[in-house]
């Protein structure tokens, strides 16, 4: 799919089919699109490399929650939770994790409540932390002004 129609956010199947992003409005406006389709207490595995939009996506899903406060990269605390009156919102950046098992001292998990999306940047860093019903989007840099995001 090229273009999504600016009157409908994609659906399950255009997103397994991948989605090409022109801004990081765009990459923004479909992540709000996909915060409709992401089941409750599910976590979000954001692959791809650096600066290839999983921050901006992580900022639309946070406004279609209606998370009014700026949502900035949480390289260096590692996650960041952010309340909404429908969802909380836990956004983890797990870059800087020297080890998979760091992420066991974090206590995140006892952290969440229910409902819950957890966002996670360089989810590879996590080994097999992550629940098994995660959904893992992979993000990749076609060109300057073209963003490539696939489902898995
Ligand atoms: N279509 C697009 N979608 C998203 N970002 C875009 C797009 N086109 C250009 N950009 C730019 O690319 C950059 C994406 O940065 P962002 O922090 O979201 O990436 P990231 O994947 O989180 O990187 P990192 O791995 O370093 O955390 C921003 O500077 C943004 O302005
Ligand atoms: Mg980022």
């Amino acid at each position: 799919m090229e273009k999504p129609d600016p009157t409908s956010t994609p659906t399950l199947a255009e997103w397994k089919q991948g989605i090409v992003s022109r801004s990081p409005e765009e990459t923004a406006w479909l992540a709000a699109g996909l915060a409709g389709l992401l089941p409750e207490n599910t976590a979000l595995a954001l692959h791809g490399d650096l600066g290839a939009g999983k921050t901006t996506f992580v900022r639309g899903f946070a406004r279609a929650l209606g998370i009014q406060s700026p949502v900035t990269s949480p390289t260096y605390s590692i996650f960041t939770i952010y309340e909404s009156p429908t969802r909380q919102l836990v956004h983890m950046d797990a870059f800087r994790l020297a080890t998979p098992q760091d992420a066991d001292t974090l206590v995140l998990w006892d952290l969440l409540r229910t409902p819950w999306t957890l966002a996670v940047e360089w989810p590879d860093k996590l080994g097999d932390r992550l629940p098994e019903n995660a959904w893992h989007l992979e993000f990749a840099i076609k060109s300057a002004d073209r963003h490539f995001i696939r489902l898995r």
